[in-house]
C-alpha cells in the first residue's frame, strides 16, 4: 500500500529517498513521486506505474536540495495517474504534502475550500490536505499543520514541507510514521523500517496524535494541544538480509523455504520443563484471570484470519474456551458488548492492517485483555494490546504471506496448550507430547520440498485451468482456504475453497471433467467421509489432485494425482498441508509468468478501510 520516505540533512535528498521508497515498492504501488527543496524552491517529478518510469523521468539530472518528501501510491480515491500521484501542493504551491490513509470528509473539505478559491489538480482526498494547511499558513509550518490536523476526520500518515523553511514536519493518526535518527541533524523519516534500515539502525515510533518536527538542528515531538512528548530511541534488531533473494527466483519461494527455520525458531527456548508448558514472557494476564476467561474473539483478515479458524479449534480443545474468530471488518459492525470473560486475540503480520486495528481498538474500550498474535516488531497492533507474542518469522517481503501463515499458527498452538495448563486442562504429561510433536515439524517441511518435482509437474498440467476447487474437513478445511486463496493472489486464476462435504450442496454443480478439485487429506476422525467425497467428486469427473500422509494408498487410487506429506498429528497437519499448496501456487504463476512478489492490485500491509 502507500509508501512514504523524507530526508533532511547535509546530502542531496533524491537518491536516499528514492532508494527508500523502492525498499518499500513490496508493498504494492501503482504510482510514485516526491518534491525536493532545491535552493528554497520545490521541484516535484510523479510518475504512473512503475518506480522505474520515476527514475527513467530524472535520469541525467542532478538534484543538490538536502531535504525532501517521496511516495509511493495505491489508489483510492481517484484512478492511478499522474495527476493523481502524490506528492500534491497548496493553493499557492507553497506547501507539500505526501500522505497514507484516508481523509473521509475530503468532500466537504473540498468544496469548502473551492468556495474560497482554491483550485484543485486531481481527485484525490489527499489534496484536500494541502491546501488546508496553506490556508492556515503564516510562516510557521507546524501551526498550520495543527491547525489544519483539527479539521481533517479519517486516518493519516504525513510528511511535510514548506517552500520557505528548512524542516519536514510529520504526523501520524491511523497510519504508522516513523523517524530514524542518522545522527544529531541528519534524519529520515518513513511509513515502514524497511526504509530506513540501510541508514540507521535507530528508530522512534511515533503514536497516533502525534506531530513531530525535523530540522538539521534536531528533531521535537508533540501532540495537537502543542504540548511536548517524549518517544524512546528503539534499536531495529533484524538484519538486512531479509530483503535479499539470497538466489532464490522470487521472495514468495524463498520465505516458503524458510519455513523450517522459522519453525523451529518459534519453538526454541520455549519449553518450561518444570511447569511442562510453553514459556511466554510477555502475555501480561495474571494466572487467576486467565482462569477466569471463558470466550476468546479472534480478529484477523486474510490469511491471518485462516490463522485464526485453526487456532479456533486449539483453543477450544486445549483450554476449554468457546472461541469466534471474526474477520476484523465485520466484528466492526457488529454490536458485540464484550466483558471481563473476554480474551481478543487480534492476528496480523504486519500489525497495521488498518481492519484489524480498529476493531481491536473497539475491543480495547471494554477493557478487555488483548493478546496481539504478530510478526512486525513495534507495530501498531502490537503497541496498543495489552499483551501477546511476536512470531519471529522475520520480514515477509512476498504479498502473498506464507512463512507469517505457519508462524502464527505456531505462535496460536504455543498459547493454546499454555492456557490450556494454567486452566488444569491439560495435563503436564499431554502438553509434553503436544510439544514433543511440534518439535518434529521443521525436519517433516524439510521432506515436503523432496516432492517440488511432482508439484511443478502438476501445475504444468494445469497452468491454463480458469477455476480450481479446493476442499478440506475440520482443521484442514482453513488450510483448503488458504490453498485457494494463494493461487488466486498470485496466479489471478478463480479459485473458492470449501468445507469438503459442504460441497455437495451447492459447488458440486460446476464439477466437470475440466475442474481440478485439490483435496487434503488427513487420516483423523474425519478421513473415511473425506474418502466418500472423493468418490463424489469422481463420478462428476471432477480431476482429483489430493494431499496425502505419505503411503496413503486409498487415496491413491482414487486421485487423479498425488502430493505426499508426511504423517504428523491432526492438530499440526494445517503447517504441513500447506506448504504443497503455497508451492502449487507458486509454480502456477509463475509458469502463467506472473509477477509473484507484487500481484496486481494487492497490498502487503493494507492500511485502508
Ligand atoms: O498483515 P496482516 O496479517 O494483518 O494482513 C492481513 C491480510 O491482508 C493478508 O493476510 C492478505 O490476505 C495476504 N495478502 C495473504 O497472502
Amino acid at each position: 500500500m502507500c509508501g512514504i520516505v523524507g530526508y533532511i540533512g547535509k546530502r542531496p535528498a533524491v537518491p536516499i529517498i528514492v532508494n527508500g521508497i523502492a525498499k518499500l515498492d513490496y508493498r504494492g504501488y501503482d504510482s510514485a513521486g516526491f518534491a525536493i527543496s532545491e535552493n528554497n524552491r520545490f521541484v516535484s517529478f510523479k510518475t504512473k506505474g512503475k518506480l522505474e518510469n520515476l527514475r527513467k523521468r530524472i535520469h541525467g539530472l542532478s538534484f543538490s536540495g538536502t531535504r525532501g518528501i517521496a511516495h509511493t501510491r495505491w489508489a483510492t480515491h481517484g484512478k492511478p495517474s499522474e495527476k493523481n500521484a502524490h506528492p500534491h501542493f497548496s493553493h499557492k504551491k507553497d506547501i507539500v504534502v505526501v500522505h497514507n490513509g484516508i481523509i473521509e470528509n475530503h468532500t466537504a473539505l473540498r468544496k469548502y475550500l473551492e468556495s474560497k478559491g482554491h483550485h484543485f489538480s486531481s481527485e484525490t482526498d489527499t489534496e484536500t490536505i494541502p491546501h488546508l494547511i496553506g490556508m492556515f499558513y503564516q510562516g510557521n509550518l507546524e501551526n498550520a499543520v495543527v491547525a489544519a490536523l483539527k479539521d481533517l476526520q479519517g486516518t493519516y500518515g504525513l510528511a511535510i514541507m514548506a517552500e520557505k523553511e528548512n524542516k519536514i514536519v510529520v504526523a501520524r493518526k491511523g497510519s504508522p510514521i516513523i523517524i530514524g535518527i542518522i545522527r544529531t541533524g541528519e534524519y529520515i523519516v518513513a511509513s515502514d523500517v524497511t526504509a530506513i534500515g540501510e541508514y540507521t539502525k535507530k528508530i522512534v515510533y511515533l503514536s497516533d496524535g502525534d506531530i513531530a518536527v525535523l530540522t538539521p538542528k534536531g528533531y521535537q515531538i508533540f501532540n495537537l494541544e502543542k504540548k511536548e512528548v517524549n518517544r524512546k530511541i528503539e534499536n531495529i534488531t533484524w538484519s538486512l538480509d531479509a530483503i535479499e533473494k539470497k538466489g532464490f527466483a522470487h521472495f514468495m519461494l524463498k520465505e516458503i523455504y524458510e519455513q523450517p527455520e522459522t519453525l523451529a525458531n518459534a519453538l526454541r527456548g520455549k519449553w518450561d520443563a518444570r511447569r511442562m508448558m510453553p514459556k511466554f514472557g510477555g502475555l501480561n494476564i495474571p494466572e487467576y484471570d486467565i482462569n477466569n476467561l471463558q470466550r476468546v474473539i479472534i480478529l484477523a483478515c486474510g490469511t491471518s484470519w485462516h490463522a485464526g479458524l485453526v487456532a479456533e479449534y486449539y483453543l477450544e480443545k486445549f483450554a476449554g474456551f468457546q472461541v469466534e474468530v471474526e474477520y476484523a471488518s465485520e466484528f466492526l459492525c457488529k454490536m458485540d458488548d464484550l466483558g471481563s470473560r473476554d480474551l481478543v486475540i487480534p492476528i496480523s503480520q504486519s500489525g497495521e492492517t488498518i481492519d484489524t486495528l480498529m476493531a481491536l481498538r473497539k475491543a480495547n474500550k471494554f477493557g478487555v485483555y488483548s493478546l496481539g498474535i504478530v510478526n512486525s516488531v513495534g507495530s501498531t497492533i502490537a503497541r496498543e494490546v495489552t499483551g501477546g507474542s511476536y512470531i519471529h518469522v522475520g520480514l515477509e517481503i512476498g504479498v502473498a504471506s506464507t512463512k507469517a501463515f505457519t508462524g502464527q499458527i505456531m505462535a496460536l498452538y504455543l498459547l493454546a496448550i499454555y492456557l490450556g495448563r494454567v486452566r488444569g486442562i491439560l495435563k503436564g504429561a499431554q502438553a509434553d507430547i503436544l510439544f514433543k510433536k511440534a518439535r518434529a515439524l521443521p525436519g517433516l517441511v524439510t521432506e515436503i520440498f523432496k516432492n517440488e518435482r511432482t508439484i511443478i509437474s502438476i501445475a504444468r498440467k494445469f497452468k491454463r485451468a480458469a477455476n480450481f476447487i479446493y476442499l478440506g474437513r475440520g482443521l484442514n478445511y482453513p488450510t483448503a482456504l488458504e490453498g485457494a486463496l494463494k493461487l488466486k493472489e498470485i496466479s489471478y486464476i478463480h479459485a473458492e475453497a470449501f468445507p469438503a462435504a459442504e460441497m455437495k450442496h451447492g459447488p458440486i454443480a460446476l464439477v466437470d471433467r475440466k475442474m481440478p478439485v485439490v483435496f487434503t487429506v488427513q487420516k483423523d476422525d474425519g478421513y473415511e467421509k473425506i474418502l466418500s467425497n472423493i468418490e463424489e467428486i469422481r463420478a462428476r469427473k471432477g480431476i482429483i489432485i489430493a494431499v496425502v500422509e505419505k503411503g496413503d494408498s486409498l487415496v491413491r487410487k482414487k486421485a487423479d494425482y498425488i502430493i505426499e506429506v508426511p504423517g504428523t498429528s491432526m492438530f499440526l497437519s494445517p503447517m504441513l498441508n500447506i506448504v504443497p499448496l503455497q508451492l502449487l501456487a507458486y509454480h502456477i504463476a509463475r509458469l502463467r509468468g506472473c509477477e509473484i512478489d507484487k500481484p496486481r492490485n494487492l497490498a502487503k500491509s493494507v492500511t485502508v478501510e
